[in-house]
C-alpha cells in the first residue's frame, strides 16, 4: 500500500548504485547518438523508432507452428485488443523452412503452403509479419539457413511481404570465425536494404562479443543480449534485473537491447511475477514480443499484456533505457526518463516476502512535491514530497509515473 506524503528520514537506505543526474545522462545520450549517426551509414531510426511490439511463435509453439496457427493468431491479435495496445508484428520463428528449388530459392515446408498468401492475410488485418533465418547453413532447429544465399533469401522474403527478420547465429560458427561476425550481419543488412523493403533486422547471437557495442553499426534494430529466456522467475529475473546493466547507453530509437521475448501467459510464473516481467521489460525499453497463445489467453494475461500505461513507458519516444538507481537487499528502484520530462519509476521486490520499498527523490534527481500515478492500479497515488514508499508483494512491483 502506498504511503503518501512520505518524508525521507535523512538516511538513504541501502546501496545506492549511483546518483542519477537525468540531464547529464540525456546530454551523454545525445552525444552518443550523434557519434553513432556519423559512423553508421545505415542508421535505421525510421524503422523501430520505438521498441518493436508484436508476437513470436517460439516460446509457446516451437516447431508446432503452421499457416493455420499464424492466421488464427493474427485474428486473435485483433479481437483480443493486442493490436490496439500496439502489438503489430506476427513473427514466425524457426521451423518454417523447406528445401531450396533448382535455382536455390528457399521454399517454405509443408506447414506453410504459401507464404505470400499468409503475409497478405496478416497484412489484411492491419498487422505486419516477421520471419526467421540463420547466417549459417542450418538454423538452431536444424532447418535450412541463409548461408551463401543471403541476397537471394532477402529478395524472396521481400517478395513475400516480410516486414521483420530475426537472424540467429546458430550453425554460423561452423563456417565463420568469431572475428567475422560483424561482417556476416552486415552482409544480411545490405541484402535487406537492397530489396528496398523496410524490414526490421533483429540480431540473435545471445549477446556474444558485447553485441550492444556494435549491433547498431551493422544495422541491427535490436539485438539479443543473453541466451534464451525460460518461463520461470529465476530465468526472467536474472536476464531482466542482472544481465542488462551497463548496456543502457547503446539503446535508443532504431536500435534496442533485446532481453528476449515475453513469457507472460505461458503458465510458469504467477500473475505478480508476470506483472514484474512486463514492468521490467518496459523499464528496459525492451522489444515487447508476446510469446503466448493469444487465441486462448485468460483475461488476467490479456490485462497484463495490454496495460497501456505500462506499454507507454516502454514505447516512450525518448527511447531512453531505464536503469537501477538503488538496491537494498532484494529490493530495487529503477528509473526511466520520459520524453515529456516525467519519470517512470519501478519499485521491485525480488524477495520471498512483502517488503517496504522507497524511491527517494534525490536518488531520482528531483526534489519538492510531485504528482504520482500508479500504473498497475490505474489511479493517482497522490502528490508526494521527498520520496514515495510502498509495500511491494514478494516477487512484485509497484510501477509509477512521476510528473515533473
Ligand atoms: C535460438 C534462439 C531462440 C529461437 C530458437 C529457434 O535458441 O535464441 O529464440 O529462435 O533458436 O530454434
Amino acid at each position: 500500500m502506498a504511503k503518501e506524503g512520505f518524508l525521507a528520514e535523512g538516511r538513504l537506505g541501502g546501496d545506492l548504485t549511483g546518483w542519477f543526474d537525468v540531464h547529464s545522462l540525456l546530454d551523454m545520450r545525445k552525444l552518443f547518438l550523434t557519434a553513432l549517426a556519423v559512423v553508421t551509414p545505415f542508421f535505421a531510426a525510421d524503422l523501430a523508432s520505438t521498441p518493436p511490439m508484436g508476437w513470436n511463435s517460439w516460446n509457446k509453439f516451437a516447431d508446432k507452428v503452421d499457416d493455420k496457427t499464424i492466421r488464427e493468431i493474427a485474428d486473435a491479435m485483433v479481437s483480443s485488443g493486442m493490436k490496439d495496445a500496439g502489438y503489430v508484428y506476427v513473427n514466425i520463428d524457426d521451423t518454417w523452412e523447406g528445401d531450396r528449388d533448382a535455382q536455390g530459392n528457399i521454399q517454405p515446408n509443408a506447414k506453410f503452403p504459401d507464404m505470400k498468401a499468409l503475409a497478405d492475410y496478416v497484412h489484411s488485418k492491419g498487422l505486419k509479419i516477421g520471419i526467421y533465418s540463420s547466417p549459417g547453413p542450418k538454423t538452431c532447429a536444424g532447418f535450412e539457413g541463409s548461408y551463401q544465399h543471403e541476397a537471394q533469401d532477402a529478395k524472396t522474403w521481400a517478395a513475400w511481404g516480410i516486414d521483420y527478420l530475426k537472424y540467429d547465429w546458430c550453425s554460423a560458427d561452423k563456417v565463420y570465425q568469431p572475428s567475422e561476425m560483424q561482417a556476416v550481419y552486415k552482409k544480411m543488412r545490405d541484402a535487406l536494404k537492397t530489396t528496398g523493403r523496410p524490414i526490421v533486422f533483429s540480431l540473435c547471437q545471445y549477446g556474444w562479443q558485447d553485441v550492444w557495442t556494435w549491433g547498431a553499426s551493422v544495422g541491427g534494430n535490436l539485438w539479443r543480449t543473453t541466451g534464451d529466456i525460460q518461463d520461470n522467475w529465476k530465468s526472467m529475473s536474472i536476464i531482466g534485473f542482472d544481465k542488462q546493466t551497463g548496456h543502457e547507453q547503446y539503446a535508443g530509437p532504431g536500435h534496442w537491447n533485446d532481453p528476449d521475448m515475453l513469457e507472460i501467459g505461458n503458465g510458469g510464473m504467477s500473475r505478480t511475477e508476470y506483472t514484474v516481467h512486463l514492468s521490467l521489460w518496459a523499464m528496459l525499453a525492451a522489444p515487447l514480443l508476446a510469446g503466448n497463445d493469444v487465441r486462448s489467453m485468460s483475461d488476467e494475461t490479456r490485462d497484463i499484456l495490454t496495460n497501456k500505461e505500462v506499454i507507454a513507458i516502454d514505447q516512450d519516444p525518448l527511447g531512453q533505457q531505464g536503469r537501477r538507481v538503488s538496491k537494498d537487499g532484494a529490493t530495487e528502484v529503477w528509473v526511466k526518463p520520459l520524453a515529456n520530462g516525467d519519470l517512470a519509476v519501478a519499485l521491485f521486490n525480488r524477495s520471498d516476502q512483502m517488503a517496504d520499498v522507497t524511491a527517494y527523490w534525490p536518488v531520482l534527481g528531483i526534489d519538492g512535491k510531485h504528482k504520482v500515478r500508479d500504473l498497475w492500479r490505474h489511479a493517482s497515488a497522490g502528490t508526494v514530497r521527498d520520496g514515495y514508499s510502498a509495500d511491494v508483494p514478494q516477487h512484485g512491483v509497484v510501477m509509477l509515473r512521476i510528473a515533473r
